[in-house]
């Protein structure tokens, strides 16, 4: 029995039991691509309601970009879903972050794991990474797929039966078992993946198992509970490399979670609403929390990447003068927007303390929906989060950026 867990892609590889394809109509109005279940001997992919089915047995054996029929004599390709098309289309129980949105998310945590046996990690800590709440598994199958490198190959996965044909069967799985049991505890990189509801986080393993037949699934472990219980049985000293934190109310974590992160460790807040994120940085300034924001990017329809925004608290007298310097521009010169035709000023708790929030999308006048990513930086414990005074200019420059 090999021991090595493998799976092979290529223009010449079969497809087999358990693979996923995506179906893609040939000719016509080109419909969605169809995602197909793991393949079966014997099962059918449903082509579209009423509209046919196709085989498993038909696809099973042949290679991607193969032409296959349905029952109706339509034709359609066979084709490897991308990690994104696989993730955007799987069926789901909770909204997923999507496809572009989870490659901007993996690629701001800017990981850099290093293979086994490479000594540039200074003594082989172990590569954390903390997401909450796990959902859908797409955020999940991303992170996973992005520290695969650092562990060594997984051995298989044990199937787990509750009864055996024999003695040996048993013992043979039980052996199996032990193997992957001693790799786990050996990885290099793990990602902790948390979820209250014990439903989407048994959805979301199948979700992370089923893609390339669980090529990914190793290096993840999935925890069903609240982010206080999971992070309190973790060692006291900080020992998560990154977290994100994808639930409601985000700003009731960042405390308990900034702590349990390494210095200089990145936290990702992702929030519906700007609104969320303004709680957030009030809460880091009352609560003097040492977590610095970096950015805020706002994704969603249209956006390519997403669009930066400006979000900090200011003095109002540095706002004023920025303010006065605008309308002082003269006639001649290129007038830049003005700060009130760019910003919204939100009512903080803060403002009792003299501070003003500036929140306004770096490019462009209107504020439109979709979601906002946050990323957060640890620093030193006693980090002063905010700086007291904007400089006019820099108030205004600011704007021009990017
Ligand atoms: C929008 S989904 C996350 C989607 C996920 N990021 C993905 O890419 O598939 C939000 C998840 O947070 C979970 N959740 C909500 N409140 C939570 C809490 N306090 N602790 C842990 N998980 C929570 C929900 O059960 C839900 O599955």
């Amino acid at each position: 029995m090999s021991l090595q867990f493998s799976y092979t892609t290529g223009p010449k590889t079969q497809r087999k039991e358990n693979d996923i394809v995506l179906l893609k109509q040939k000719r016509g109005k080109d419909p969605a691509p169809i995602l197909s279940k793991p393949l079966r001997p014997g099962s059918l992919i449903a082509t579209e309601k009423g509209r046919g089915s196709i085989a498993a047995d038909d696809i099973l054996g042949k290679r991607a970009r193969d032409i296959v029929r349905n029952t109706k004599g339509i034709e359609f390709r066979i084709l490897e879903p991308s990690l994104g098309e696989y993730t955007d289309l799987s069926p789901r129980l909770v909204t997923p972050i999507y496809s572009q949105d989870t490659s901007l998310i993996v690629s701001l945590l800017d990981l850099h794991p290093s293979n086994p046996g490479a000594d540039n990690r200074g003594g082989h800590d172990k590569l954390e990474i903390f997401e909450a709440g796990t959902g859908h598994g797409a955020l999940t199958l991303n992170l996973a797929r992005a520290v695969h490198g650092a562990n060594t190959p997984a051995p298989p996965i044990p199937q787990i039966k509750s009864e055996y044909e024999n003695a040996d069967a048993e013992l043979e799985a039980n052996a199996a078992q032990g193997i992957y049991h001693n790799w786990r505890g050996n990885r290099r990189a793990i990602i902790h993946t948390l979820d209250q509801s014990a439903l989407y986080s048994k959805h979301a393993q199948k979700v992370v198992k089923d893609y390339r037949q669980g090529m990914y699934f190793p290096n993840v472990d999935f925890h069903v509970g609240s982010i206080g219980n999971f992070l309190s049985q973790r060692p006291e000293t900080p020992s998560l490399d990154h977290a994100i934190l994808d639930l409601p109310n985000t700003d009731h974590y960042l405390e308990i979670v900034g702590k349990a992160l390494k210095s200089n460790g990145a936290l990702i807040t992702w929030c519906p609403s700007i609104t969320q994120i303004i709680k957030c940085i009030n809460l880091v300034k009352e609560s003097h929390l040492p977590l610095l924001l970096v950015r805020v990017i706002e994704v969603g329809a249209g956006f390519s990447g997403g669009r930066e925004w400006d979000v900090r608290l200011v003095k109002p007298r540095a706002l004023s003068k920025a303010k006065s310097q605008v309308t002082e521009s003269g006639p001649d010169e290129e007038e830049p927007p003005s700060v009130e035709e760019l910003s919204v000023f939100v009512n903080t708790p803060a403002q009792n303390e003299g501070w003003e929030m500036i929140c306004r999308p770096k490019v462009g006048m209107r504020i439109v929906g979709g979601g906002f990513i946050a990323l957060w930086r640890k620093m030193e414990q006693d980090f002063e989060p905010v700086m007291d005074e904007e400089s006019p200019a820099d108030l205004l420059s600011s704007s021009d950026e990017s």
